[in-house]
């Protein structure tokens, strides 16, 4: 039997939600937009009060606009300690616990040969992308993740940190490192915190525009499930290493790609 004469389902990621986050309080940085205004979403959704984070007032405004009266937005840069200490605090203060952080900031300034590389930009990658996921964990613990109830980190990598990726190799390396931060504070923070990772690959977000936009066909062509990734689709992913559905579960990275592993690269 063969499915050539059936048309691609083109499944996408399920609207009706449960409750698993009732009484929870969660953080989600770089969350105005993408990926991570859509994690905020689905546990907002899934009965969280969130904090939310990202540079830009405007974009925060619109997110809060978005999420409604569950949500509270503290604008700052996720490598800055001071908005670091700030975020965490107003979590704490507005909402009086913290069992939930996201650390889905992450970005890209460099394209281009690793040979070619601007050492300043490199730092500036780790800083954003490895150290500040550290900082914002380090935080949480004292603020009290993970002390009276069961706590949950999840960290977004990329199928970058996992294989080749010229043209943005060094933002590979720091999802990569990102990666192996997350085995080494899953061993430290167990039994009470879990430390889980999501890498997934190209998804429709501003970030990721370039990779797709001049001819989303071709793009979405070596993808056995048939498209690129929405949002959704990480949110989910994340939600569930954040839940206690996944109580059993840390120091993974589960690859989110539509099955792009499965392609043949020989
Ligand atoms: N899209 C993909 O294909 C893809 C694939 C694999 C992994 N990822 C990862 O997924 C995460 C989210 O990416 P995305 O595609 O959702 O990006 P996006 O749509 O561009 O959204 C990025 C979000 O982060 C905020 N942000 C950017 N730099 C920040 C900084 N230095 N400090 C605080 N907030 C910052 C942005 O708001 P402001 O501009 O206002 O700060 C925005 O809210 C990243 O870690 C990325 O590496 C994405």
């Amino acid at each position: 039997m063969t499915f050539t004469d059936v048309p691609a389902p083109f499944v996408t990621p399920t609207t009706e939600h449960g409750r698993r986050f009732a009484g929870q309080v969660a953080i989600v940085t770089g969350a105005s937009r993408g990926i991570g205004l859509a994690v905020a979403q689905r546990l907002v959704d899934e009965g969280a009060r969130v904090v939310v984070t990202a540079r830009k007032p405007e974009g925060l405004a619109e997110a809060a606009e978005q999420l409604g009266s569950e949500a509270v937005t503290v604008a700052g840069r996720a490598d800055d300690p001071d908005h670091q200490d700030e975020a965490v605090r107003t979590a704490v203060e507005r909402f009086g616990r913290l069992d939930v952080l996201v650390n889905n900031t992450g970005i890209n300034p460099a394209y281009g040969s690793l040979l070619d590389l601007d050492e300043g930009a490199a730092r500036k990658i780790m800083d954003v992308n490895v150290l500040a996921a550290l900082a914002w964990t380090r935080r949480a613990i004292a603020a009290g993740l993970g002390r009276e109830a069961a706590g949950a980190i999840v960290n977004m990598s990329s199928v970058a940190g996992l294989s080749p990726s010229p043209g943005i190799a060094y933002y590979g390396v720091s999802k990569g490192a990102l990666i192996n931060l997350t085995i080494q504070l899953a061993a430290e923070l167990s039994p009470h915190v879990r430390v889980n990772a999501v890498a997934p690959a190209v998804v429709k977000t501003r970030f990721a525009a370039a990779l797709y936009e001049a001819d989303e066909a071709k793009a979405a062509a070596g993808y056995p499930l048939a498209r690129l990734g929405v949002p959704e689709d990480i949110a989910a992913a994340t939600a569930f290493l954040a839940s206690s559905d996944a109580a059993w579960i840390t120091g993974q990275t589960l690859v989110v790609d539509g099955g792009a592993a499965l392609s043949p690269r020989l």
